[in-house]
């Protein structure tokens, strides 16, 4: 039998655990489009948008690339505590910015998204790397169920938490952790006690927010990608202006990534928009993308102004060991340079 040179050695199994969610489309896509990355299933959590529209989202994505079978399944529509709340002025009224991808075909999972997290962790003792983009529901719920699961994982990877960085969703607070603060707290603390090679990696804002994505970027992107016209994404354009590339996933990309950049340049944060769940992704499958730094983290679950703050004792006051590694560093330029590198081919063999 004659080899397959391209075909990857070592493989990633994941478990990918969403609210999407614009930023956690690209992360799909930048997971698609990494030949090493096993994708298990993908576990749908309510955050950004309701979730029955991140199945469907998950699902369009799936279907708009032609990929393989994957198991999607949706979990938890509710925080453990709180109501929820969406963010639709955000990710757009589907969760996905501009874009309107065609209604899926393939179907939604019978299992719940617990029982998935929990059955193939199982399967796969020490094996699965899971990544959590969205609130930490599903995986909070998955842990009452099998309270092994944070033993049975190879490692953890979370988009979520501010520290020495201002809040995006309260003063102090970021979006997955603030819907969810209960949720974070059981995750944070189940996985307390790990040895240092399986602590749980945590990207929060004080990076994520130095991912910035920028309309040039995106042109390169597509220009990968063999698309035409050239992709200019403009801040002189009329809000909403759609795009008209002859490749569909960079259409569909950069009409997504196009509200995202609106929604910034309204929060006086630039015509940027910054790719939060992409990085973790990348975090995933590459762990030197990024510099850490132990600390033993906390919610704050009680207080009146700082309900969902995760707290990081980097000095040990508190006199319990780190139970997770926090992302203090990376270079935003190389992992525009994967992204761009992955997803740009990618889009042209599947565009
Ligand atoms: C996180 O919140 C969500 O809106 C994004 O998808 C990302 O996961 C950033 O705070
Ligand atoms: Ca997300």
């Amino acid at each position: 039998m004659i080899s397959d040179p391209s075909a990857p050695t070592d493989t990633i199994p994941l478990i990918v655990d969403v609210d999407t969610g614009i930023d956690d489309s690209l992360a799909l896509l930048y997971l698609m489009a990494s030949p090493e990355a096993d994708i298990l299933a993908i576990t749908c959590t309510a955050g950004n948008v309701p979730a029955r529209q991140v199945a469907t989202n998950n699902l369009a994505w799936l279907d708009l690339c032609a990929y393989r079978d994957v198991e999607v399944a949706i979990g938890a529509e509710v925080p453990i505590v709180q109501p929820l709340m969406t963010t639709e002025e955000t990710h757009g009224p589907q969760g996905i910015g501009y874009a309107e991808l065609p209604a899926p075909n393939r179907p939604l999972s019978t299992r719940h998204a617990t029982a998935v997290w929990c059955s193939l962790a199982r399967s796969r003792p020490g094996e699965i790397t899971g990544l959590v983009t969205g609130p930490l529901t599903n995986l909070a719920l998955a842990i009452k169920l099998d309270p092994e699961l944070p033993r049975l994982l190879k490692r953890l990877v979370v988009m979520g938490g501010a520290f020495n960085h201002a809040g995006n969703t309260r003063p102090t607070t970021e979006w997955n952790i603030a819907v969810d603060p209960d949720a974070a707290k059981i995750v944070f603390d189940a996985f307390s006690g790990l040895p240092a090679d399986r602590r749980p990696i945590i990207c929060a804002l004080d990076v994520t927010e130095r991912i910035e994505m920028t309309p040039e970027h995106v042109a390169e992107l597509a220009r990968v990608a063999g698309s035409v016209p050239a992709e200019v994404i403009s801040r002189e354009d009329p809000a909403g202006t759609r795009s008209s590339a002859s490749n569909r996933v960079v259409r569909h990309l950069s009409d997504a990534v196009r509200f995202y950049m609106e929604f910034h340049a309204s929060h006086d944060q630039g015509f940027l928009a910054h790719m939060h769940d992409p990085f973790a992704a990348a975090v995933a499958l590459d762990a030197s993308l990024a510099e850490f730094m132990a600390a033993t983290v906390d919610v704050e679950i009680d207080g009146t102004l700082t309900r969902g703050q995760t707290v990081a004792d980097w000095r040990g006051m508190w006199g319990r060991p780190p139970n997770v590694d926090v992302v203090i560093n990376t270079d935003p330029a190389e992992f525009f340079r994967r992204l761009i590198d992955r997803v740009g081919p990618y889009a042209r063999a599947v565009g």
